[in-house]
């Protein structure tokens, strides 16, 4: 009985909790203009009918980018880890824009024998791609291993990404507007290469607190731009280009502020952070601007900085590091 009682009184604080954040959410978009979409990229539209991969597109801001992309008539691949969601995704895509050229093919980026499926069906359909957005990430994931053995964050957001943008270079290069887009974020500029270099992702790791998971992460995203340098040095017919889409309120906080007592952190980033739509663009922008120049971190606000430079034998020996990890080294042998 108590527990029943205790349960609808949980469910109806819940319930008063989430339509007084609506209701706040509301009210301060009206305030301020409409928060949702304060940044836009209006370039002209320079996918059209292109071929572009992207993973991680059935939910957040994969999700808007995918319909972007949908909308403006690009031949998209929705690589997703899910295959009820990648379906539905494509499906839903293709009813909302028309666009009848939207695909869902199965890619979980944890697995690296899956990375190599993908790819494999891929190029069985398409001899050459015009643009990969690796998008797909996860962050405050609980440290484990991965099917592969290695820790699970560091393996998707940066080994599986590393195995599957090697895998696919050639046909990107057949293209004649070849990009390649990494998802980044601003965490990567709070470790060090340092931090990367000396990370050991075989090891499930000790995190005990949401700084922890940031530096877990920032890791992971700070080897994307190591890797980022790599190919800006050696394939520099590709434009490849990072994005920071600022602080999005997406599924990527499911394990962050779950604890009750962490409810108004929650309340807050809902009502304060970005809609899927608005944390989007600067992806969008990579993939329009026009005359874009390789090498370049396009912040959440458009503005395009300089990557910083690495020092070029830890960029060699990290990425060969990463190729006997990623089991790319035996492929190529
Ligand atoms: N949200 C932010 O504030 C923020 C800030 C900076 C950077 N970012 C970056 O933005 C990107 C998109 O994140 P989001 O915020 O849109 O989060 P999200 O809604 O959780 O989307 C992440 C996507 O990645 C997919 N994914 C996760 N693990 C995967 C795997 N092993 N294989 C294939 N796909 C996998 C997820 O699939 P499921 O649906 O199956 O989980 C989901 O579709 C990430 O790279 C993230 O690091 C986000």
């Amino acid at each position: 009985m108590f527990t029943v009682i205790l349960g609808c009184l949980v469910s109806t604080v819940s319930s008063f909790a989430a339509a007084v954040s609506v209701f706040l959410k509301h009210c301060l978009n009206k305030v301020y203009g409409g928060a949702k979409n304060r940044v836009k990229c209006h370039c002209k539209n320079r996918v059209r009918e292109k071929v572009v991969v992207i993973t991680g597109a059935n939910s957040g801001i994969g999700y808007a980018t995918a319909q972007d992309l949908a909308k403006k008539g690009a031949r998209v691949y929705l690589g997703c880890r899910n295959n009820q969601a990648g379906e539905k995704t494509a499906r839903n895509l293709r009813a909302l824009t028309g666009n009848q050229n939207i695909h869902f093919l199965h890619l979980d980026l944890a697995d690296f024998f899956s990375v190599q499926h993908f790819v494999g069906t891929l190029l069985k359909r398409e001899s050459q791609v015009d643009a990969l957005v690796n998008n797909a990430g996860v962050f405050h994931h609980p440290s484990c291993l991965s099917k592969d053995g290695l820790e699970l964050t560091y393996q998707t957001n940066f080994l599986g990404v590393f195995l599957l943008t090697s895998l696919l270079l050639k046909s990107i290069q057949r293209s004649s507007t070849p990009h390649i887009v990494f998802v980044s974020s601003e965490a990567h500029k709070l470790v060090t290469v340092d931090d990367v270099i000396s990370y050991n992702p075989k090891q499930v790791k000790v995190i005990n607190s949401f700084s922890d998971h940031v530096k877990n992460y920032g890791i992971s995203k700070l080897a994307l731009h190591l890797f980022a340098a790599h190919l800006i040095k050696t394939s520099e017919d590709v434009v490849v280009l990072l994005t920071d889409p600022g602080n999005v309120w997406t599924g990527i906080y499911r394990h962050s502020w779950q604890a009750w007592s962490e409810i108004i952190t929650r309340l807050k980033c809902y009502i304060f952070m970005r809609g899927t739509e608005e944390g989007a663009q600067s992806t969008i922008h990579a993939l329009n601007t026009p005359e874009p120049v390789t090498g370049k971190y396009v912040n959440s606000f458009l503005v395009t900085e300089d990557e910083k430079s690495y020092d070029a034998t830890v960029v060699k020996s990290f990425i060969a590091a990463s190729k006997e990890l990623s089991g790319l080294q035996s492929l190529e042998n």
